[in-house]
């Protein structure tokens, strides 16, 4: 029996993860759901689940989650202790009853309370990304020092956590991570100035949420993938290729000095990554749909158009750059997404706060997840400015 603790519940992967414990009752049980500020989907997810525990992200959030569930007819007795702010998020991964966290909060929400879970040992399934983005370095070392298990469940590293399961690691010179292409991989250079969120938000492949939506769309996504493989994997990043694969049905390779490219094939649904991430080195059956090979199909490999996708580019350059740099990327690019899905400017201005906060902004050394955060902190307020220029100097031409 493992017990959960799902950090981003009431997100897609919080979700998907739920569907796979609600497929596996006896083999799992929920300790503590913590979400944002989605009540109604966390008030259904703690009638079915009856965690412990459940955490929202701040104190008014924590009254509606009261006052919701007061008028769901759980009698009071049935409530699970409820939670709120950050300093809860690391008391529910904490706890003893606790083995495995799945870290599925977008953003740097959820850094503290995975750093705490590496730190404290337990079974990690890492969805979110930005962990490693924003703390690479700081995480990775806590994860060989406190022998912590930390299995990605983004689906590209789940594919080569596979293949890599498959050989010498020392053997493998080259990693392979695909990228759908996002819904502007046809779309001209010069049309990209006048897409809109809505463009923008309709994935070809994946149903996931917003930042990572319009992430694939610029391809800082992919960026983000190859400064999380780096980490997790220990590859230099010029070992690291992106090949745009459409289908999003290879989800990654390895290559041997010899030639040899091993792949992982899935289809595109997150539960399966998920339910190995819980399950590894075990196998289970999966409810997910498995590919039919009696259907003829053809997948296509292309190479990533780094001009028209200038923020893979720079995550390249930002992860061999080090210390603070990932952070700051990951940082002004969430202000800069945000701004973009609220209409405060275009899409072609992504690129522009982001790569302008990078040069405004000092690199450093963190040393720990409050120098992280300090850092954090400060890339964002720097591009918000940036957003504020970019809004002004379009209303006054
Ligand atoms: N979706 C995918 O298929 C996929 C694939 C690979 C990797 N990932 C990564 O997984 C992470 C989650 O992605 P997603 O698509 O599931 O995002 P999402 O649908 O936007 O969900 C994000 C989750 O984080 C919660 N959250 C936000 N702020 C929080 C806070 N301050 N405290 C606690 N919880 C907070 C949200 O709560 P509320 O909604 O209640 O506000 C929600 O449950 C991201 O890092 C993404 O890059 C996702």
């Amino acid at each position: 029996m493992r017990t959960l603790t799902i950090l981003g519940s009431t997100g897609s992967i919080g979700t998907n993860t739920l569907d796979v414990v609600r497929q596996n009752r006896s083999v799992y049980q929920v300790y503590a759901l913590a979400a944002g500020r989605n009540v109604k989907t966390l008030v259904s997810q703690i009638l079915e689940f009856r965690p412990k525990v459940a955490v929202v992200a701040d104190s008014d959030t924590l009254q509606r989650l009261g006052e919701a569930l007061a008028s769901s007819g759980l009698p009071r007795t049935a409530w699970p202790d409820l939670l709120c702010g950050p300093p809860a998020l690391v008391q529910v991964v904490a706890a003893p009853e606790v083995d495995t966290v799945i870290s599925a909060c977008v953003g740097v929400a959820g850094l503290e309370a995975t750093y705490e879970s590496v730190r404290l040992g337990k079974r990690v399934g890492l969805a979110n990304k930005e962990v490693l983005v924003s703390g690479g370095k700081l995480v990775m070392e806590a994860v060989r020092e406190h022998g912590a298990e930390l299995l990605p469940v983004d689906s590209e590293h789940n594919g080569a956590h596979q293949c890599l399961e498959a050989g010498n690691r020392k053997a493998v010179s080259r990693l392979i991570l695909t990228a759908s292409g996002g819904p502007f991989r046809n779309t001209p250079r010069e049309d990209l100035a006048r897409v809109t969120p809505e463009q923008a938000l309709n994935h070809p492949t994946w149903r996931m949420g917003n930042r990572i939506t319009i992430d694939c769309a610029t391809l800082m996504n992919k960026g983000f993938e190859v400064i999380e493989a780096c980490w997790l994997f220990g590859f230099a990043s010029s070992e690291v290729d992106v090949v745009i694969h459409p289908q999003s049905t290879v989800h990654a390779m390895i290559e041997y000095g010899d030639g040899s490219v091993l792949a992982q094939i899935s289809a595109t649904d997150m539960r399966m990554p998920i339910q190995y991430a819980l399950t590894y080195p075990e196998r289970r059956d999966a409810p997910v749909p498995k590919i039919d090979w009696k259907v003829a199909r053809s997948w296509e490999f292309l190479p990533p158009d780094f001009e028209k996708f200038p923020l893979l580019n720079l995550a390249y350059q930002c992860h061999d750059t080090g210390g603070s740099a990932t952070c700051t990327l990951n940082a002004a690019d969430e202000i800069a997404v945000e701004a973009f899905l609220a209409g405060r400017i275009g899409y072609l201005s992504i690129y522009e706060i982001v790569s302008e906060t990078l040069s405004r902004m000092p690199v450093r050394n963190p040393r720990t997840v409050g120098e992280i955060l300090d850092i954090d902190r400060e890339s964002r307020a720097k591009a918000r400015e940036l957003v504020e220029t970019a809004r002004a100097s379009v209303v006054t031409a």
